[in-house]
């Protein structure tokens, strides 16, 4: 594949709700995707994370799979309710354990890990003291991500500390389509200061524990299309969610500070939870700016039932592109857009070239292909999906964007959150019923362009 130099790392990425199951086994708290679950109406067909791929039990197996497509390394995250199961610090040892299992398998198999230490399954019972809402997660936070660093330092040195906070923050506690499931301003913009917070007060616990580590975080982050540049109200709308979206976290720990035309809208809010002290403190080294990356969101007219929203200081969301989005599409509705990609990447070295190390942390596409009678995943939209966006990658780099490593989202087809398991995400294809795992074509694709990379390393 043009354009990426030889000691690049090919990745596959996963979550731990999403793949685990084992819910409740060897002593895991509930956490708060297990109650968004149990609540009717939240979740596709009810559905929910309770066996998943199973993972927990068959960490083994997929390490192989992982091995035979040739990755480099592996995206993961931790539960944060396997290791203390009510949020507090009171450990569960066994939750250690199965990490720590993980981990070496994945070194004895000669691929690196990066674990995530918070994708999304927050324990239960911070949630009911407000979770994300509440600054004192913010402590918990940094606590758990510190003892981490205790158990897995010696053999992990990168570490990612949240998984895109915008939609921890917008749909978890402003349109509620993901848990908790809250729907309230204060709490969301709560939330958006305190995972910027937790970014940095977690990142500082690391480095106290181990000054070796390198350290970042994953935002979703999107190229923006504005149907009609010469509209002012329409330009101001998209420097507005681009504020929210790509930049509030950057901004952050970069210099300290948040998006100016968002704090004004909100001013009177975050003046009662931003604490004095708390800029300086958003300040902190972040080694890795990791990328999940879809596709590029489309901004149009707002139309009649959005313009309430937007008075309020609310954007519609980006997946609403109102705006006329080309396609074709995923089975998420997202549109393909490769070269927008392309155009993040550089606009991330162009407007802050301070970030040495950007890794696409998630990428990838729904496609439902079964299994044909020979047993094959002919997934061939899966593929030029896969394969344009590789392309748009190293074009990126061949025009100076510091892209060092690339994650495909997912391993494996999954529990797509709010979606259920209907849509299918992975480069092996899982039968939900037995649980059989298969290499889609996809996966084989992915596993030629590491090798090929991997051939010109050893001409080298
Ligand atoms: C991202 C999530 C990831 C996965 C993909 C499709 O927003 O981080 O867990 O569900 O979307």
């Amino acid at each position: 594949m043009k354009g990426f130099p030889e000691d690049f790392n090919w990745g596959v990425a996963t979550s731990s709700y999403q793949i685990e199951g084992a819910a409740f086994e060897d002593g895991r708290g509930e956490s708060i995707w297990d109650r968004f679950c149990a609540t009717p109406g939240k979740v596709a067909n009810s559905e929910d994370g309770l066996t998943a791929c199973d993972h927990y039990h068959r960490f083994e197996e997929d390490i192989q799979i992982m091995k035979q497509l040739g990755v480099t390394t592996y995206r993961f995250s931790m539960a944060w309710p396997r290791m203390f199961p009510k949020g507090d610090s009171v450990r569960e040892q066994r939750g250690f354990d199965f990490y720590d299992r993980l981990i070496n398998e994945l070194l004895a198999n000669g691929i690196k890990p990066l674990p995530t230490l918070y994708h999304w399954d927050l324990p239960q019972t911070l949630q009911d003291k407000g979770g994300w809402a509440n600054r004192a997660t913010v402590d918990a936070f940094a606590q758990y991500a510190a003892a981490a660093v205790e158990a897995f330092g010696d053999r992990v040195t990168e570490w990612l500390t949240l998984n895109e906070p915008w939609c921890v923050t917008w749909l978890g506690y402003m349109n509620g389509v993901h848990a908790p499931g809250v729907k309230n301003l204060d709490h969301a913009l709560a939330a958006a200061h305190h995972t910027a917070l937790a970014h940095a007060e977690a990142s500082r616990a690391m480095r106290a524990v181990r000054s070796d580590l390198r350290i970042g975080l994953a935002l979703n982050m999107t190229t923006y299309r504005i149907e009609d540049e010469s509209d002012k109200d329409l330009a101001e709308l998209g420097d507005l969610m681009d504020a929210q979206l790509n930049r509030w976290w950057i901004q952050a720990f970069l210099t300290g500070s948040y998006p100016e035309n968002l704090m004004k809208i909100h001013e009177a809010r975050l003046g009662n939870i931003i604490l004095p002290g708390d800029l300086e403190r958003l300040k902190v080294q972040t080694d890795i700016l990791g990328v999940n990356y879809y596709s590029d969101s489309f901004i149009g007219l707002p139309r009649a039932e959005d313009k309430p929203l937007i008075e309020e200081g609310l954007f519609p969301f980006p997946h609403r592109m109102n705006g006329s989005a080309p396609g074709p599409y995923t089975d998420m509705g997202w549109p393909v857009t490769p070269v927008g990609l392309e155009e993040l990447l550089l606009r991330i070295a162009r407007d802050w070239p301070e970030i040495e190390d950007i890794a696409i942390t998630e990428n990838g596409a729904a496609y439902d292909y079964q299994p044909d009678e020979s047993g094959e995943v002919n997934d061939i939209r899966r593929i030029e999906y896969l394969l344009s966006h590789l392309e748009a990658a190293g074009r990126a780099i061949e025009k100076g964007a510091p892209l060092k490593s690339y994650y495909a989202w997912s391993l494996m087809d999954n529990f797509e959150w709010a979606e259920g398991y209907n849509k299918r995400f992975g480069l092996v294809h899982v039968d939900f019923k037995t649980l059989k795992r298969t290499i889609k074509n996809s996966g084989k694709a992915y596993s030629e362009v590491i090798a090929a990379s991997s051939r010109a390393l050893a001409r080298n």
